[in-house]
């Protein structure tokens, strides 16, 4: 964020070392210490034994399990959802560390005295709302929320909700006893200037008032919705120094925490969809603000969780937003996921009627958005034509080519040519896909190393995997990017080797050997890095990475073949069991894993 400007180098190293990082993580994990060590379980997985390991000398952190880590400042900004400012400043304050303050030329000066006269102005209105719910005459609008939308009294008092009585000067009248000057209250979004009669009149008149944060919490706006009937049915503040719809997601401040801990972050429609998700334990939901998604929206879900998932009504309609998003989220390099509820449901309805467990239910049968996207395409197209058969492939193929991660591009290009019985190499070379060459891999001289691999690639394979991390960041942050990325080195040292590279890079550098072995947790295997890096391999940047993606597709392939025939056992001992329920759930599974994956 830019608001906070730039911070000199001296004092961020400052806050490093005030900002001790056993107590900082000590909040937020349960800490046991093991000689020099810390170890818990790591807050940003579902971790079952402790994987995450703190350093306190170092003043770094690292989960074995996800395989991110980084400063005490990484870990605030990923717990706390803060950029690399943001968190620097929080730990200075939290470690009496002082900043220097920002120098402001005066039209920055009085742009920031005007945010925080209209942050007073929206305060004081959301007292007045929040009041006039509790009087007599909001009778109906509390009614409204606890009847008809089913919310507690205490949570509507958590979220602060309002009620802006039907008068043309209800809230101007009480701004103006509070000392608020009309034009302020004009800026504000609050009060409209009358056409043809000097004064001003409410903007807001019998509608149900619903506070909008930013995603520190602080107040930018309202949300108005109208009592039953009535045009138009939501009404939001307008744009102003302090309200900016289009990098706004509704509930953020609140979701931000429980997206963390579910891991899952779930995107709805409207601002009732999120305040009844909350009420059921769902807390992790946002909304845009009734306008279309942004990517200055999106963006701000990338770091949040590691699923996003969109939910969506079932109609036409609902397939289509689902639709328009994709290009925001591929922008974005995003991968989120999508339901879609039955016909006539929105979230609201269908957890109020059915209880968040229905909702839950359709969360797990999630599918990739590219996959509904892709489907939609085939299943509308004409594939008994031949033209048709390429026309089909041209509009998926825009999908697929938005694909940043080249693995999962491939396996959607294999699939789509599945199903349009179209051969995968001449469909690639239809897309300007490059085919990788999958033949002319160089040979590599075998790293001396006593360690036998066991089910994954062979030896060579890995050993040829992290030479190329080692000389092509490139490389390595495609490695970085595949889900369970370690798994792919099934000989412990290269394991080790590996996971040097993802803190080397989850530190934001580049995983040069000399930082890779620096990083490494055993020093006994520095030797065996810089042989990797000395190998003698001279890929150039484009064939490095085409060898990585030959690779990790192999990879892929092998890992989620072993996951089925481990499911395969897993539901003959249920049946065995005889527990029928987790046959069902597992044969389920199987069938969605080898549903998304034809070609296995
Ligand atoms: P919907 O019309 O789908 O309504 O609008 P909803 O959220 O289900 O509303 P309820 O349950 O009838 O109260 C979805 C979202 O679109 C925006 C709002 O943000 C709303 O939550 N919207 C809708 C507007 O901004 N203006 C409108 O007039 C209608
Ligand atoms: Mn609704």
């Amino acid at each position: 964020m830019t608001v906070f400007g730039h911070i000199p180098q001296e004092k961020i190293d400052e806050v490093r070392l005030a900002a001790d990082i056993v107590q900082v993580v000590g909040a937020r994990v349960n800490l046991t210490q093991k000689g020099r060590d810390f170890w818990g379980r790591c807050p940003f997985h579902g971790d079952k034994d402790p994987s995450f390991k703190v350093d306190r000398q170092r003043g770094t952190w690292y989960c074995f399990g996800c395989g991110e880590g980084g400063s005490v400042f990484n870990f605030v900004m990923r717990d706390e959802g803060l950029s690399f400012p943001e968190a620097v400043r929080e730990l200075a304050r939290r470690f009496g560390v002082e900043m220097p303050k920002r120098k402001l030329d005066p039209a920055q000066q009085k742009a920031q005295e005007q945010r925080e006269k209209q942050r007073h102005v929206l305060e004081t209105a959301l007292e007045y709302f929040r009041t006039q719910l509790q009087v007599s005459a909001g009778r109906e609008a509390l009614n409204y929320l606890t009847q008809k939308r089913g919310l507690s009294l205490e949570f509507i008092k958590e979220f602060q909700l309002g009620w802006a009585p039907d008068q043309w000067e209800g809230l101007g009248r009480f701004l103006r006893s509070n000392d608020i000057g009309e034009e302020l209250a004009v800026q504000a979004g609050l009060l409209i200037k009358r056409d043809n009669r000097s004064g001003c009149y409410d903007r807001f008149r019998g509608r149900v008032m619903v506070p909008i944060k930013d995603a520190t919490g602080r107040l930018v706006s309202f949300g108005g919705r109208i009592l039953d009937q009535g045009e138009p049915k939501y009404m939001n503040g307008p744009e102003s120094l302090l309200f900016k719809k289009n990098s706004t997601l509704f509930n953020l401040d609140k979701a931000r925490r429980e997206m963390r801990k579910k891991s899952r972050a779930l995107l709805v429609e409207g601002y009732f969809d999120v305040i009844t998700l909350h009420a059921h334990g769902l807390g992790e939901a946002v909304a845009p603000m009734g306008t279309a998604l942004t990517s200055q929206q999106v963006a701000r879900l990338k770091h949040q969780a590691d699923e996003l998932i969109l939910v969506f009504d079932g109609d036409e309609a609902g397939v289509k937003a689902a639709l328009r998003s994709l290009p925001v989220f591929q922008k974005e390099d995003m991968a989120p996921k999508v339901i879609l509820l039955p016909m006539g449901e929105d979230p609201d309805s269908l957890v109020r009627n059915q209880g968040a467990e229905a909702l839950e239910e359709l969360l797990g049968q999630a599918r990739p958005l590219v996959e509904m996207a892709i489907e939609q395409i085939v299943t509308k197209g004409d594939a008994d034509s031949f033209e048709g058969r390429s026309s089909v492939l041209n509009q998926a193929g825009k999908i697929i080519c938005g694909i940043n991660d080249p693995v999962s591009a491939w396996l959607y290009l294999e699939r789509l040519a599945a199903m349009l019985s179209i051969p995968c190499d001449i469909a690639a070379k239809q897309l300007g896909i490059p085919l990788p060459s999958s033949k002319k891999r160089p040979r590599l001289s075998p790293v001396d190393n006593r360690n036998c691999s066991r089910g994954g690639l062979h030896l060579n394979d890995q050993e040829c995997l992290l030479q190329m991390i080692l000389t092509q960041p490139e490389a390595a942050r495609l490695f970085a990017s595949q889900e369970e990325a370690l798994e792919f080195l099934d000989d412990r040292n290269l394991r080790q080797v590996g996971a040097s590279v993802l803190s080397v890079l989850a530190r934001g550098a580049d995983p040069t050997p000399d930082a890779v072995a620096q990083s490494l947790e055993d020093q006994a295997l520095a030797p065996l890095v810089s042989r990797l890096a000395q190998s003698g391999l001279e890929l150039d940047a484009d064939k490095a990475r085409q060898e990585t993606v030959v690779l990790l597709r192999q990879w892929q392939k092998r890992h989620l073949k072993k996951k089925l025939r481990d499911m395969s056992n897993q539901i003959a001992q249920a049946y065995q069991r005889g527990d029928s329920e987790e046959v069902a759930r597992l044969q389920a599974m199987r069938q969605r894993i080898s549903k998304s994956h034809p070609t296995l």
